[in-house]
């Protein structure tokens, strides 16, 4: 399935200065809903179409709608959140799955205080969104519990990924193709990117 990097110009210099540590909460907030936008596009590229008939003001024509069910979103709290927004922007009748997680700081592993998703994951693509792919357990974990309930056709969008976060996601879930900005160095002995953005969730909403 694999990893591909959205190398697009606009996404890599908004990348650039959300990471800056100068950047406020409301330029990356911004930013991180416009980056939303373009890597939405790049995870629906192959969206299957079919065609309906419609009336033009000139004439009937057979023109391409998106075929299937709404897909939903299923961002991973809080950070998830921040993509969500802009997602929502391209594709206002998608569902949302809102999967809560939080990385306990000493073990780095995720600890789970949310789920709420729709009920029919299995007739659906779902695209689970967080900015940060670090060691991947949170990640991991989201799709554990969206493929428990019934998702079978998923695909993972982050601004940044770690090396070790990337190899970890795709041996654990190589049916699942990842979506990404960048792939930064490495990881720190704190379980951080680098040289990353530090904390998502508290950049986007101010809570250091
Ligand atoms: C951040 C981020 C990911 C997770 C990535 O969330 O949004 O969910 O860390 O790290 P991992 O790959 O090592 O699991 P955090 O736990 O800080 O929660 P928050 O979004 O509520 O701030
Ligand atoms: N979560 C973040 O928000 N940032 C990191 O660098 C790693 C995990």
């Amino acid at each position: 399935m694999g990893v591909t990097v959205v190398d697009h110009p606009l996404v890599q210099h908004k990348l650039t200065i959300m990471r800056s540590k100068e950047t406020s909460t409301a330029s990356f907030r911004r930013l991180l809903r416009e980056i939303s936008l373009l890597l939405c596009y790049e995870v629906t590229r192959d969206l299957e179409l079919t065609t309906k008939t419609i009336d033009t003001p000139m004439q009937e024509m057979e023109a391409p709608t998106l075929e299937g069910k709404k897909l939903v979103f299923a961002s991973v709290l809080r950070a998830g959140n921040g993509l969500l927004d802009g997602m929502l922007d391209l594709v206002p009748a998608a569902r949302v799955a809102h999967v809560g997680l939080y990385r306990d700081h000493e073990t780095l592993e995720a600890v789970e205080y949310f789920f709420k998703a729709p009920s029919d994951l299995e007739n659906r693509l779902v695209i689970v969104v967080d900015p940060m792919l670090a060691t991947a357990n949170s990640a991991v974990a989201a799709i554990d519990k969206l493929k428990e309930r019934g998702a079978t056709n998923l695909r993972f969008v982050c601004l940044l990924a770690a090396p070790e976060g990337v190899e970890r996601f795709t041996k654990a879930h190589p049916d699942v193709p990842v979506f990404t900005a960048a792939i930064d160095e490495k990881l720190n002995e704190k379980g951080y990117i680098v040289p990353g953005l530090g904390d998502a969730g508290d950049r986007l909403y101010g809570t250091k």
